[in-house]
């Protein structure tokens, strides 16, 4: 049984998040949508309000079962989308939506797509899980070409914690901070987040 509440304080090690999320997978979307999760849609309608990416190939790390890449299909359905997660299970049935060309089980912290460079690289939903924000972002910053974006969302109560405005500014000089926004409402119906944990989304640019 997946203990919801653990949520908030996280899940704890790579594995223990792996399997949480593998035994959630079947009831994930239809849990979001109880939670009235927010944060796919906001995130696409802010990229949509700013209207500055061209996208063509996009890569959704910690796609989950592919809420995110549904938002991404309707606002870029030219584009070629690729996604990866540590659950395969939730990879499962992000296969089953037709959004994704390519799909992976991956760590979002090791990824390494040879030969492609992304235009728009998406973390939704998950900067919680990261164990290394730095290695993170030189991941990022190798894998995107020149002038892309990467979009994620954080929550406010960690961001505050581990100073989160200090580690943008460090990196600063490789990823152009475009967009913060102010915090929205994450998941309005769940009754440990409801008003009380929000998320900001950024869009960052390479130089
Ligand atoms: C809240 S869900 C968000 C999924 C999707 N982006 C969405 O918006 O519905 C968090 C996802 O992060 C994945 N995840 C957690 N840690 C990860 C890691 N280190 N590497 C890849 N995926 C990870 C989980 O398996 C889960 O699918």
């Amino acid at each position: 049984m997946t203990n919801f509440k653990s949520l908030v304080s996280g899940v704890g090690s790579l594995n223990k998040t792996k399997k949480y999320y593998n035994d959630w997978s079947k009831n994930y979307d239809k849990t979001l949508k109880i939670w009235n999760y927010q944060a796919p849609k906001k995130s696409s309608q802010f990229l949509k309000k700013l209207n500055k990416v061209r996208a063509n190939n996009i890569l959704d790390l910690a796609c989950g079962t592919g809420l995110f890449g549904l938002e991404l299909k309707k606002l870029y359905p030219k584009s070629i989308i690729y996604g990866s997660d540590i659950s395969k299970e939730s990879l499962k049935i992000a296969h089953t939506k037709n959004i994704y060309y390519d799909l992976k089980v991956n760590n979002f912290e090791q990824f390494n797509y040879q030969k492609i460079k992304f235009d728009l690289i998406s973390l939704i939903g998950s900067m919680t899980y990261c164990k290394n924000v730095d290695k993170l972002f030189i991941n990022i910053n190798k894998n995107i070409k020149e002038k892309g974006f990467f979009i994620f969302t954080h929550r406010v109560d960690l961001w505050e914690k581990q100073d989160f405005s200090n580690i943008l500014k460090k990196f600063n000089n490789s990823l152009k901070i475009i967009k913060i926004s102010r915090p929205i409402n994450y998941l309005p119906l769940n009754k440990d987040f409801n008003n009380k944990i929000k998320i900001r989304m950024v869009l960052l640019q390479k130089y």
